[in-house]
């Protein structure tokens, strides 16, 4: 399938800039898994820095950040408390289990911001016979909640009862860039309250591939041991790096315009008959909305913005999701909007 020409489906359908490119094509290399590669190297050194942690690593995915900070935290048993649609539950294939050997204890909520108090009710007695409550993962933002940003206060609050019950806490930052540039809190303020926690190259700050986990340096060396053991170790890796580089240069202050972007396509959708916002506020980049009263299905909507040349994603029968991105202009916005108009109506 060709690429619709406004592609609102994922900020990972982003392309690499020319510049990138160019930083790309011209970064140092060497072997990675050595060590010897000096782009990596700064890579990780710019987000141990920026995360506040004593080292980082570099891996092929947000997916394997999450998997192996689990593997890492875990031992077969025991339990990893967070929200019932976040993305190791959902979209990771059963990673928790497969692979850390952990079940997962999942709280309800609405934005995917749960409470000290929904912690502390789901934190396990220490008995033999009951799994052992190991990690508090949190998810920043929040990608099915809407975008949501955690205010720190209640990163806070929830990862105090974690530490207080002897469980790690980790932050899967697939959009923490976006949340760092809307709510003004610095991704270190973020860093302090956690023992492991990445950041996503590949989504809105537009790099082609790559996560960082970042952590204390006990915690990366044992990660190093799971990146080599999923097959996660690289060679000349710092071709890919450079754009992590680039990126963290170049792509963060500019996330404010996918914000603002998408709160113009959220106020002139709010406008079409037959539309509903499922979130009341669109605080960065997602927007969900729900079609069922245009007596269409989601799928069918999807389908149908196709032919004018628009992709929005279907996330259920009725619920759609639109992510604005470095790809999108903002005068894209309201082209995007007219043909779901179009579409619905
Ligand atoms: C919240 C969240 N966590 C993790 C991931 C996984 O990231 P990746 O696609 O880099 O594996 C995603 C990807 O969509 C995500 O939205």
């Amino acid at each position: 399938m060709k690429t619709p020409r406004i592609d609102l489906y994922s900020d990972t359908h982003t392309k690499p800039t020319p510049a990138m490119r160019q930083a790309m094509a011209e970064a140092e290399v060497g072997d990675e898994q050595n060590f010897e590669d000096p782009t990596v190297n700064k890579l990780c050194g710019m987000v141990a820095e920026l995360l506040g942690q004593e080292a980082a690593v570099f891996l092929p995915s947000g997916t394997m950040c999450n998997q192996i900070a689990f593997r890492v935290h875990c031992r077969p048993g025991d339990e990893i408390i967070l929200d019932y649609f976040a993305h190791p539950i959902n979209a990771e294939s059963g990673g928790p289990s497969a692979l850390a050997q952990a079940q997962t204890r999942t709280l309800h909520t609405e934005r995917g911001i749960f409470t000290a108090d929904q912690v502390r009710e789901a934190i396990r007695p220490v008995r033999r016979h009951v799994p052992s409550s190991r990690v508090l993962s949190v998810e920043n933002t929040t990608n099915a909640g809407g975008g949501s940003v955690w205010p720190i206060a209640d990163i806070a609050a929830v990862t105090s009862v974690a530490k207080e019950n002897g469980m790690a806490a980790h932050m899967d930052g697939a959009r923490l860039m976006n949340a760092v540039v809307e709510s003004g809190t610095p991704a270190k303020e973020y860093g302090r309250h956690f023992d492991s926690l990445w950041l996503d190259l590949s989504k809105g700050l537009g790099c082609p591939v790559g996560g960082v986990l970042a952590g204390s340096a006990d915690f990366i060396e044992q990660a190093w041991r799971f990146k080599q053991q999923m097959g996660g170790a690289m060679r000349q890796a710092g071709i890919i790096a450079a754009a992590g580089v680039y990126a963290l240069e170049h792509h963060v202050e500019r996330l404010a315009e996918d914000h603002e972007n998408a709160r113009t396509f959220s106020r002139a959708i709010a406008q079409i008959p037959g539309i509903k916002m499922i979130f009341d506020r669109c605080e960065t980049n997602l927007v969900f909305f729900d079609v069922s009263e245009t007596g269409m299905d989601a799928a069918t909507v999807a389908e149908n913005l196709l032919a004018h040349d628009v992709r929005i994603g279907a996330m259920g029968p009725y619920r759609m999701r639109a992510v604005t991105h470095l790809d999108i202009a903002a005068g894209q916005l309201e082209e995007a909007a007219e043909a779901l108009r179009k579409v619905v109506s």
